[in-house]
């Protein structure tokens, strides 16, 4: 019997966040490209700042590593000194944009109204939207996890249909996971990723929830990543500070790629 996770293809992105210059932006992507040539079973993403999409985007012509951006306004153009609309980033060969990542939502005060609308207007573009939840600590320990995760879905997939939902990833990110080292145990993180897939099959169906890919993120490295990925609703991962390392991102992803 074919595995349900099988049907969905293993999906590792690098965030960079606000780090590196454009060279030394290119030697990490020069490194990556060399580290993961023709690797299978696993789409490779990397998300660098504004500044640098377009040379790593050419640095990574005839690559299988993806480019993706970190952040987006909602409208599609206009007076909006210092954003970037989706226009902007499928022009420059971005196929992903992450949206609602917790440094966005608790640092920029990003609610669910305004990464809904990032969301919508980054498939309205033709790209794909890496959609970021996650509870806080006292939320956690409040016993508030799913219910704040049952929002951030809900509110954060208003209005998108069936085919838009197909093409968009959803990143579970503990809020107390990310940039501490503290990883959320594979169960811990399956337990929600199962919650999260129950909650698509809600909103949408069976089919839509077993398609959907959900990574896990949260100070994932090399020695964690083979116990999340084994997970079965664990399809890869958000990668953060691991991702600015050549070594320890083709370490994470070929780890991924035999799962
Ligand atoms: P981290 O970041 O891997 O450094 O914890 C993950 C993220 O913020 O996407």
């Amino acid at each position: 019997m074919v595995r349900e996770a099988e049907m969905r293809k293993t999906i590792i992105a690098g965030n960079w966040k606000m780090h590196k210059t454009v060279g030394e932006a290119l030697e990490l992507v020069n490194g990556l490209k060399r580290g993961l040539y023709s690797l299978e079973n696993v789409e490779l993403v990397v998300c660098p700042g504004f500044t640098l999409l377009d040379e790593v985007g050419d640095a990574l012509s005839g690559s299988d590593i993806s480019l993706g951006a970190q952040n987006v306004h909602w409208q599609e153009e206009g007076a909006f000194t210092g954003e970037v609309c989706a226009r902007q980033l499928k022009d420059i060969g971005a196929r992903y944009v992450i949206v609602g990542h917790s440094e966005r939502r608790h640092i920029f005060g990003e609610d669910d109204t305004t990464v809904n609308n990032k969301l919508k207007a980054v498939l309205a573009a033709g790209m794909s939207p890496i959609l970021c939840l996650g509870e806080t600590l006292s939320q956690r320990e409040a016993d508030e996890t799913f219910k704040v995760i049952e929002e951030q879905v809900t509110r954060g997939l208003a209005g998108v249909n069936k085919q838009g939902l197909a093409n968009s990833v959803i990143a579970y990110e503990p809020v107390w996971a990310i940039g501490t080292g503290k990883t959320a145990s594979p169960q811990q993180a399956q337990e929600v990723h199962s919650f999260i897939r129950g909650q698509i099959c809600r909103l949408y169906d069976a089919e839509a929830a077993q398609g959907l890919r959900i990574q896990y993120g949260g100070s994932v490295k090399p020695d964690n990543i083979v116990a999340l990925i084994r997970e079965e609703d664990i399809d890869g991962a958000l990668v953060g500070g691991a991702s600015l390392d050549v070594d320890a991102f083709c370490a994470i992803a070929r780890q991924a790629a035999g799962f």
